[in-house]
């Protein structure tokens, strides 16, 4: 398949591709676009091949259900049926912006788009060319991250293009992503709303909301086998082909271990691998040493952590140690990606 790949800007020509983009989702067709967590890969929601060619492009298992992305409030209603109170609140507050919501489907929505569920994720992304996208292509797209099966979610058009170039009919390209990593997912299917997946909206925010909120059993515990409620959590995702281990614990220690292990590793051979904040950049004499962010700015670590993750498997790194980055706000998010990309291999220092 022959991939176009435009370039949006604030001008007409922009306009025009993405009309056309618009145009070719209403036919059926595959277009992955930027939004402010990550770039999706499009489909019609409402129509069970576009779903069928979505889980084909990225080599998804069709059990994994897809979120619906709407750019109008009130369309809510029609993809749903019987919004509690609770999420309504949710969406007043946060929509548009990164946080998905389960709900029970209206019939509208095929079970193909939804995994085979009863219920339905459905998002309203602040990116404009997003917004744009999704009322140019009929107003429901369903979008899972633009990456290929178990690779991490793509912050640039260029990743996209690494991923799915010929397997998709259209890449817009607007740059860098904002928030780098996936949607906060809200489950309102039960009474108390449960959090599917940690994001940028964080569980204090969401109590702060809506009184009491749970986190799915799934993510609470490392090696716990409760099975998590999302189905695409329980894929080991985002997993780089090296071998990963993350090192926690006060900083001078973990700086300490991370350049023990380095060395040791490095006597037998393997090519290594750090990743590190700015902070401690300086403190890491062995391996290929990235920078994830700076402790200062815990957003510019969520930003950059799945490109640091792809620049390794162009590497040839063959172990990768990571500091931890339990920041205040984002760190549960953040800490959620990183520890499947480690399989949950942690050392305590
Ligand atoms: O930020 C995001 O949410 C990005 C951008 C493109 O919007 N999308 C994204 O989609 O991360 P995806 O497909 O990569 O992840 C969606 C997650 C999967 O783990 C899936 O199992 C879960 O949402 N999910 C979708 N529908 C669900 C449902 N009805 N019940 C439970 N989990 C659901
Ligand atoms: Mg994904």
């Amino acid at each position: 398949m022959n991939t176009e790949i435009r370039k949006i800007k604030d001008d007409a020509e922009s306009e025009e591709a993405i009309r056309r983009a618009g145009e070719i989702l209403k036919e059926g067709g595959l277009v992955a676009f930027p939004t402010e967590t990550v770039y999706g890969l499009g489909g019609n929601g409402l129509d069970a091949r576009a779903a069928k060619k979505i889980y084909a492009a990225k080599g998804r298992p069709s059990d994994n259900p897809l979120i619906i992305h709407i750019a109008r409030m009130e369309d809510l209603d029609k993809i749903t049926s019987g919004v509690p109170e609770k999420a309504r609140r949710l969406a007043e507050k946060y929509w548009p912006g990164p946080l998905t919501m389960i709900l029970p489907k209206a019939d509208c929505v095929p079970r193909e788009t939804t995994g085979g569920l009863d219920s339905v994720a459905v998002r309203f992304p602040s990116h404009k060319t997003a917004q744009k996208l999704i009322l140019a292509g009929g107003g429901f797209i369903a979008a899972p991250s633009a990456n290929t099966s178990g690779r991490p979610s793509p912050t640039t058009a260029e990743h996209v293009i690494e991923d799915l170039n010929h397997a998709v009919d259209m890449i817009l390209d607007g740059g860098q992503v904002g928030i780098g990593i996936e949607s906060t997912i809200v489950d309102f299917t039960e009474e108390v709303p449960i959090i599917l997946r940690p994001g940028y909206i964080s569980l204090e925010m969401l109590r702060k909301e809506l009184g009491e909120v749970r986190m799915d059993r799934g993510l609470l515990k490392e090696g716990d086998s409760a099975r998590p409620k999302a189905p695409g959590m329980k894929y080991r995702h985002y997993a780089p082909k090296a071998d990963l281990t993350i090192v926690e614990g006060e900083t001078e220690k973990v700086i300490a271990k991370i350049n023990e292990l380095a060395q040791e590793a490095q006597e037998k051979g393997e090519q290594i691998g750090i990743i590190c904040t700015r902070e401690t950049l300086s403190r890491y004499p062995n391996g290929i040493v990235k920078c994830t962010g700076s402790r200062e700015e815990e957003e510019s670590i969520a930003l950059h952590l799945y490109e640091v993750l792809r620049d390794f498997d162009k590497c040839q790194v063959t172990a990768i140690y990571s500091e931890s980055f339990n920041t205040p706000r984002m760190g549960q998010a953040i800490m959620n990606r990183l520890l499947k990309a480690a399989g949950h291999k942690k050392i305590y220092v």
